[in-house]
């Protein structure tokens, strides 16, 4: 049986409470948080970084998911990872050497993943599959919260299903965007095991009342 795991986005928390908001989303059920670091470079909005990283991390006990949204990437790595980072994930086209940078990510003690935009293809898994723990596909275009599932991306959810059970990797598939109660079911019928929500989850009052009825929705 498939194991769910809800990743809350903090991008859409209150960050004036940050502390309170990550662990009250992980009192809700979260199972992951995912972080995403933006550079106003790579996608035009810029965020969050380690020092940010690092003063959630005492909060919460669950792993925190690094979407690394930042062109350059090797220079930041190491500083997520000391920051407890557990998983850091980046956009191959912002890697000059996508090997060298999963390579990084792993020899800092983290697991690491490649992301997919909408027009990315999975191509770029061919040969650094045996480096890969999380494969990210986004259903948006980078950049915001708050934007509408990009249906197409069902269908590279599949793809990458595929290339995992091929692999034989335990390797997560995680869907990032647009993500809400009544299309996750559709992205786990896909084949995601790992849902990232940001606006369905932090744009609620009752952040356990939204991961229940997801959980219930993927549990039908
Ligand atoms: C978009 C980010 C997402 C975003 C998700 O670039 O990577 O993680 O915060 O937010 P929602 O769930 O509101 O689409
Ligand atoms: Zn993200």
């Amino acid at each position: 049986m498939t194991t769910f795991r809800i990743a809350p986005s903090i991008l859409s928390a209150d960050f004036a409470r940050l502390g309170e908001e990550v662990r009250n989303v992980v009192s809700a059920g979260a199972d992951i948080i995912h972080f995403d670091v933006m550079d106003n470079h790579y996608v035009p909005n810029l965020t969050i970084g380690p020092l940010v990283c690092q003063a959630i991390r005492p909060h919460v006990d669950v792993p925190i998911d690094v979407h690394l949204m930042v062109k350059p990437v090797d220079r930041i790595i190491p500083d997520f990872a000391k920051a407890g980072a557990n998983i850091i994930t980046f956009h191959p086209e912002a890697s000059e050497h996508i090997d060298r940078s999963l390579q990084l990510i792993r020899d800092h003690g983290c697991k690491a993943g490649l992301v997919f935009n909408p027009a990315t293809p999975l191509s770029y898994l061919e040969h650094v599959m045996d480096k890969i723990d999380m494969i990210l596909i986004m259903s948006v275009n980078p950049g915001f919260g708050g934007q509408s599932f990009i249906p197409q991306a069902l269908k590279k959810i599949a793809e990458a299903r595929r290339l995992i059970d091929e692999s034989g990797r335990d390797i997560l598939l995680e869907v990032d965007g647009g993500i809400k109660i009544d299309n996750i079911a559709a992205a786990a019928a896909a084949g995601a095991d790992t849902f990232v929500a940001g606006s369905a989850i932090f744009g609620q009052p009752d952040y356990k009342a939204v991961i229940d009825a997801m959980r219930a929705n993927l549990a039908k």
